[in-house]
């Protein structure tokens, strides 16, 4: 495949694969890559640290707003820093997981994440040209002229099941029972919060991985984006 042009909004709940999917298709193409939810989880890392409650948008709003860390765009090596410090592996843990819908619920956190996520895509797509954005309102908040957007999901089973093995490979506890339970609390909280719930954009293009193998959902991508005359 050529290299990519423009955004891809990569958007979807979890353990759909989105981000793995995210992570190799822009290596395939030679783009850059942004996880969002890496960003809402350093900030509730932040939260948590400072002893805040998560629950309170006013405390939750000025730790986002002090709060400082770094991400990276390069698909070979996401990292997430917070005071200098790498947090990659600490924000995927149980107890940020489970902070992280209702500090992704505050509108002001939300507005400041947007616009750093948005002077991040000008950046690399200045220096790039292409990037590989995945999120929950990627296709419809923050990069809604997109050139192509895919609503990414799976049967609540599936991702339950691909939560839990991730959990496992990455050396912390798991159930199923247990990935299902918060698969399903993550859903509603999502879904359901007044700013920018999970849906998908009216013109996305919706992809159910329930059967797919990380690699068929790439080529699925990597055709797609060709169709739109997106690769060089
Ligand atoms: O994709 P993830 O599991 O790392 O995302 C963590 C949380 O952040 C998820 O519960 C929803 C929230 N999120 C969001 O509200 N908007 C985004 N663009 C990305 C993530």
């Amino acid at each position: 495949a050529g290299a990519l042009r423009g955004v891809v909004a990569l958007d979807g709940p979890s353990g759909t694969g989105k981000t793995t999917v995210a992570r190799k298709l822009a290596q395939r193409l030679s783009a850059g890559y942004l996880d969002t939810g890496a960003m809402y989880r350093v900030v509730t890392l932040a939260v948590l640290r400072a002893g805040t409650d998560p629950a309170d948008a006013g405390a939750v709003t000025e730790v986002a707003r002090g709060a400082e860390f770094t991400i990276g765009t390069d698909p070979g090596r996401p990292s997430v820093a917070l005071g200098g410090e790498d947090v990659s592996a600490e924000i995927r843990g149980a107890d940020i997981t489970h902070a992280v819908s209702p500090v992704s619920a505050v509108p002001q956190v939300r507005e400041l994440l947007v616009a750093r996520q948005r002077r991040i895509i000008d950046e690399v797509l200045a220096e790039v040209g292409g990037i590989v954005v995945e999120g929950r309102d990627i296709g419809t908040v923050v990069a809604p002229d997109a050139p192509l957007k895919v609503y990414l999901t799976a049967s609540p089973e599936i991702r339950a099941a691909r939560r839990s093995a991730q959990d496992t490979a990455a050396g912390r506890e798991s159930s199923h029972a247990d990935a299902r339970a918060s698969v399903d609390r993550r859903d509603r909280l999502d879904s359901s919060r007044a700013a920018s719930p999970l849906r998908a954009a009216e013109d996305a293009v919706h992809l159910d991985t329930s059967e797919l193998e990380i690699d068929q959902v790439l080529v699925a991508l990597c055709e797609l984006a060709g169709h739109r005359g997106l690769l060089d």
